[in-house]
């Protein structure tokens, strides 16, 4: 069974709503891993929207599974890993004006300069993941890059409408799947994974990680609304 990584960036973005400090990505962290993550996820975005740096450096400290920094393959982004040193690093596009990542990188756009990337990460040794589409030239590439793992983006699976073109980008993801395990690479899936639709990918062959973020946090804010009024309720009354 592939473990799960819980991606908290939107622990983040409540707190940046309104410059504050609360809710802390690292406590949310700890308690993900309560809950049973097997990794923690965050995404340190160019423009800073949601987790800031020193996030990301007291969870380096703090994560006790282990922690995979998403970031754009940048001068600034390899820096910061090579000086914070996460468990691995995800490398995705990066859009300014995108609301997530929307696709997985090209990477024939660039493959010298990523192969470049992948030495320094690796040779400090951060295993590297690409984020990528269940593409054959992508997978190929990314082989070239020398990186260990892909990251398959399912957001198309996620997003499929019926049951036909939902089977029909399972079976992309299937083969996208085998094409990365005969060529020598570790297998990772993410985005617009949900509670109802995780099941199906888990049995993808040499999958080993599920990154999921949006749907937990969702989730974890409705379930917990209650309890929370609750307590707010307990301390207006000095009771808490
Ligand atoms: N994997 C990658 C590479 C991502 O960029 C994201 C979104 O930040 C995720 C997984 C998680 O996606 P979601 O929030 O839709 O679960």
């Amino acid at each position: 069974m592939p473990s799960l990584g819980v991606n908290i960036d939107h622990i983040a973005t409540i707190r940046q709503a309104r410059r504050t400090v609360e809710p802390d990505p690292v406590a949310a962290a700890v308690l993900a891993e309560l809950g049973g993550a097997d990794g923690i996820t965050v995404h340190l975005r160019e423009d800073r929207r949601h987790i800031q740096d020193r996030d990301v450096r007291i969870l380096r400290e703090t994560v006790r599974t282990h922690l995979n920094l998403e970031m754009a393959p940048t001068e600034e982004m390899v820096n910061i890993a090579l000086d914070i040193k996460p468990d691995y690093v995800t490398l995705v596009p990066e859009l300014r004006a995108e609301i997530t990542t929307e696709g997985g990188i090209n990477l024939l756009s660039n493959l010298v300069d990523f192969t470049e990337i992948v030495k320094r990460l690796q040779g400090a040794g951060i295993p590297v993941s690409w984020f990528i589409d269940a593409d054959l030239a992508q997978i190929e590439a990314a082989t070239k890059t020398q990186a260990q793992f892909i990251e398959l983006h399912t957001g198309k699976y996620a997003e499929a409408e019926g049951e036909k073109n939902r089977q029909l980008e399972l079976d992309c993801l299937h083969r996208g799947c085998e094409q990365a395990i005969a060529l020598g690479l570790r297998v990772n899936l993410g985005h617009g994974l949900t509670y109802t639709n995780v099941y199906p990918v888990v049995s993808l062959p040499g999958v080993e990680e599920l990154n999921i973020g949006h749907t937990i946090i969702s989730r974890a804010v409705l379930v917990g609304i209650e309890r929370a009024v609750r307590e707010m309720k307990l301390a207006i009354r000095g009771q808490l």
